[in-house]
Formats: C-alpha cells, sequence, structure tokens
C-alpha cells in the first residue's frame, strides 16, 4: 500500500530524519568514550534503535508503510570495538560520563518533544501511528540513561 504524505507530514518527517542522524552519532562516538563498560553496552544498543528510527522516516518518506508493530530481526552489532584509546580514558574520572549522560537525556528529552509534536501534525494514520511509536521509544531511551545515572549516584533526584 503506498502512502499519500501531506507536505506537512514530509516536512516533518525529513526533519526527524536529521535528528534521527544526530542520535545515532552521538550514540555511536559516545559509546566509544564512554569509560563504564557497561554504558558503553547501552549506548551502543541505543544507536541500533535510532538506525531503525531512521529507517523507519526512511520508508514513510518513500511512500511505503514500515510495519511498526512486526518485530524485525536483530542486527547484529556493529559497534563493539574497544580501542586502546578507551583503555586509556579509563583512567579518567567518572564526571565525563556523567556529561555524556546529561548531553544524551537532553537530547532524548529534546527529540520527543519534537515527536510529540508530529503526532499532532500527522494526517495519516499509519504516520500517526509511527511517530506515537517512535516517541515512546526516545522515552525509554531517556528511562534507561536515567535509570543508569541513578544506579551511579549521577543525579540528584531529591
Ligand atoms: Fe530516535
Amino acid at each position: 500500500m503506498t502512502i499519500q504524505l501531506t507536505e506537512k507530514e514530509r516536512m516533518f518527517l525529513e526533519d526527524a530524519k536529521i535528528n534521527e542522524e544526530v542520535c545515532i552519532q552521538k550514540y555511536q562516538n559516545y559509546s566509544n568514550q564512554v569509560k563504564d563498560p557497561k554504558l558503553q553496552q547501552i549506548l551502543s544498543k541505543l544507536a541500533g534503535e535510532e538506525q531503525e528510527h531512521y529507517d523507519t522516516l526512511d520508508t514513510l518518506l518513500k511512500g511505503e508503510d514500515p510495519k511498526i508493530n512486526v518485530p524485525k530481526p536483530q542486527k547484529p552489532n556493529q559497534n563493539k570495538q574497544v580501542t586502546i584509546e578507551n583503555n586509556i580514558q579509563g583512567v579518567m574520572s567518572n564526571k565525563k560520563d556523567e556529561v555524556i549522560c546529561n548531553d544524551l537525556l537532553s537530547t532524548e528529552k529534546y527529540v520527543a518533544g519534537t515527536y510529540g509534536d508530529d503526532v499532532f501534525e500527522s494526517f495519516n494514520p499509519i504516520v500517526r501511528e509511527a511517530m506515537q511509536h517512535i516517541q515512546k521509544d526516545e522515552q525509554k531511551h531517556g528511562e534507561e540513561i536515567f535509570n543508569y545515572m541513578y544506579s551511579k549516584n549521577m543525579c540528584n533526584v531529591k
């Protein structure tokens, strides 16, 4: 089935694609910079999920149904290499990981907000459902980063 996009939908989908590209880059680069291997694993996984968002947006822009409710086969993780540089950085303080987490949390908050707008500006139900789905994913990413930070005493919740 071909989806006929409105001009507005095309515009916000193009914008969202740019944001997803930024997210992919951030998660990939940061996963190679953080000290804690556990955090590296989380960021690497989230990079893959952002790539899925990018693919969903791309499919919609081609006028095709991304079929977001059909589970996709797991992609191999291409971001697992640990370089010598990482190990050198390992002796640095946790503060750097905290700054990275805060940046990612802000990014997710911003991006989730833009998807909230897109939900209201969607005309096609398939587009709306995809925006809701991706927004929820971004909220889950935020939750995952927050939970990590909380477990490491990196945030003040009082
Ligand atoms: Fe995303």
